[in-house]
C-alpha cells in the first residue's frame, strides 16, 4: 500500500490575482453541475515551437480569431477531473497522474505538442491552492477541474496549427444527473455510433461529444436520460454511455467493456477495477453483447448494472431499453456492489477510507 504524501504547493507560476471575487455570490448549499466557475485560471501559450512559461489570472474571456484552428478543424482535447475536502480540511486532487497520461495520449491522436506533466501536475496543484476556498467542503460535492487546450494558428485548410493555449479552469459542482444518485434510463441508438476502431473513441476530444448530442437528444425525448453505443461494426456489443463506462454483475462476477480503442479509458473504471482485485471481488474486461444481457436479465442472473466517472463517480442503471424490449433493474437504488464502490470511492475522495495506491494529491 503505497503511502499518501501532503505536498506543499511551490509557488512556480506568476499569479494575476482578481480584484472582485465572486466567491461571495455562490450558494454551495445548491450546486448543479458545469455553470459556476471559480476566480482564476491557468493559461499556457505554445508558440515559437515551445510551451512558453504559464500563469494564473482571473478567470475570464479568451481572446482568438475567426480563423483559428479549434474553431474550424477542432483541433483540441481536454480532461475531467476532481478535488475534494477531506475530512481534516486539506484538500484531495484525485488521480492526477492517470487523468494526465490520458489527455498527453489524447493530445498525442490530435498531433497537439505534449504539455510536460510536472508543468500540468504543478498547475493544477498551485490553482487548486490558490482558490481553495472554491472546493466545497459538503461530502456530496466537489471542486471539478478542467484541463483542455486548442489550437489557435490563424488559417484556413487542413494543417496542424503552430500555435496552441491550453487552460485550467475549475468550479464547484454537485450532481451530475438530475436524478442525483438514484438509478438511470439508458437507451441504444442502434441507428447511431460513437467511434469505430482507429478513430479517436479512446481520446478525450470535443468532436466525440458533439457527434453525440442529436442522438441524446433523440433519446431525452424518449424518455431515457443517455444512450448506451453499441459497437459500430456489429452494432451488437455494449461500449459505453454518453460519458461514463458501463459495467454489469453478473452471475455475480463484475464484467466491463475492454479497452479495444473505442471506448474512452476511464480513470473511475480504472479505480473499479483495481477496488475490485483488492477486494477478491471477481471482475473481467470482456465484449458483451446486448443479447447476452438480455438473455442473462432473463435469466436473473443480471443483478446489476451501473456507470462510472468522474462526473458522477458511480451511478445506478435502473433501465436498459433496446429494440423495444426492455430491462428493468432496481430502479430505487444502488445495488450492492455499485453501493459498495461509491461509498469506497467517495470514502478515498474525502478521506475517511484508506487511499490503497497514491491516488490521493493531497494540498
Ligand atoms: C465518453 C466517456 N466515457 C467514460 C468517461 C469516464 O471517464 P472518467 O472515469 O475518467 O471520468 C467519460 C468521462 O470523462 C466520458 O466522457
Amino acid at each position: 500500500m503505497s503511502e499518501t504524501k501532503v505536498t506543499a504547493v511551490d509557488q512556480t507560476f506568476p499569479v494575476k490575482k482578481t480584484t472582485a471575487s465572486r466567491l461571495q455570490s455562490v450558494n454551495f448549499s445548491d450546486l448543479r453541475f458545469g455553470d459556476v466557475f471559480s476566480d482564476h485560471m491557468f493559461e499556457l501559450i505554445y508558440e515559437n515551437n515551445s510551451w512558453q512559461k504559464g500563469k494564473i489570472i482571473p478567470y475570464g474571456p479568451v481572446n482568438i480569431m475567426p480563423s483559428a484552428n479549434i474553431l474550424h478543424y477542432g483541433q483540441g482535447a481536454f480532461e475531467g477531473m476532481k478535488a475534494f475536502t477531506m475530512e481534516n480540511g486539506e484538500i484531495n486532487v484525485f488521480r492526477i497522474h492517470d487523468h494526465y497520461n490520458r489527455f498527453n495520449d489524447s493530445c498525442k491522436r490530435l498531433n497537439i505538442p505534449s504539455i510536460p506533466e510536472e508543468t500540468f501536475t504543478q498547475a493544477i496543484l498551485q490553482l487548486v491552492d490558490l482558490d481553495r476556498e472554491w472546493v466545497p467542503s459538503d461530502k456530496y460535492k466537489s471542486l471539478y477541474l478542467r484541463p483542455f487546450v486548442f489550437a489557435t494558428e490563424e488559417f484556413l485548410g487542413l494543417k496542424t496549427s503552430t500555435t496552441y493555449r491550453f487552460y485550467i479552469i475549475t468550479g464547484p459542482v454537485g450532481n451530475y444527473y438530475r436524478e442525483g444518485i438514484n438509478p438511470v434510463k439508458l437507451t441504444t441508438m442502434p441507428d447511431y455510433v460513437r467511434a469505430v476502431k482507429g478513430g479517436v473513441g479512446n481520446a478525450k476530444v470535443p468532436g466525440n461529444y458533439a457527434a453525440s448530442l442529436y442522438p441524446a437528444h433523440v433519446a431525452m425525448q424518449q424518455g431515457y436520460s443517455q444512450v448506451l453505443w453499441l459497437d459500430a461494426i456489429e452494432r451488437k456489443y455494449v461500449e459505453e454511455v454518453g460519458a461514463m463506462n458501463i459495467f454489469f454483475v453478473i452471475d455475480g462476477k463484475v464484467s466491463t467493456s475492454p479497452l479495444t480503442g473505442t471506448i474512452l479509458p476511464g480513470v473511475t473504471r480504472r479505480s473499479v477495477l483495481e477496488l475490485c482485485k483488492l477486494w477478491g471481488l471477481p471482475a473481467e474486461e470482456r465484449m458483451i453483447s446486448i443479447d447476452e444481457l438480455f438473455a442473462a436479465y432473463r435469466e436473473g442472473r443480471l443483478t446489476e448494472a451501473f456507470g462510472s466517472g468522474t462526473a458522477a463517480v458511480i451511478s445506478p442503471v435502473g433501465v436498459i431499453h433496446h429494440k423495444g424490449e426492455v430491462i428493468t433493474l432496481d430502479t430505487e437504488k444502488m445495488g450492492p456492489v455499485a453501493e459498495r464502490l461509491y461509498a469506497t470511492i467517495t470514502g478515498i475522495h474525502h478521506g475517511t477510507e484508506e487511499d490503497p495506491a497514491g491516488w490521493c494529491n493531497i494540498i
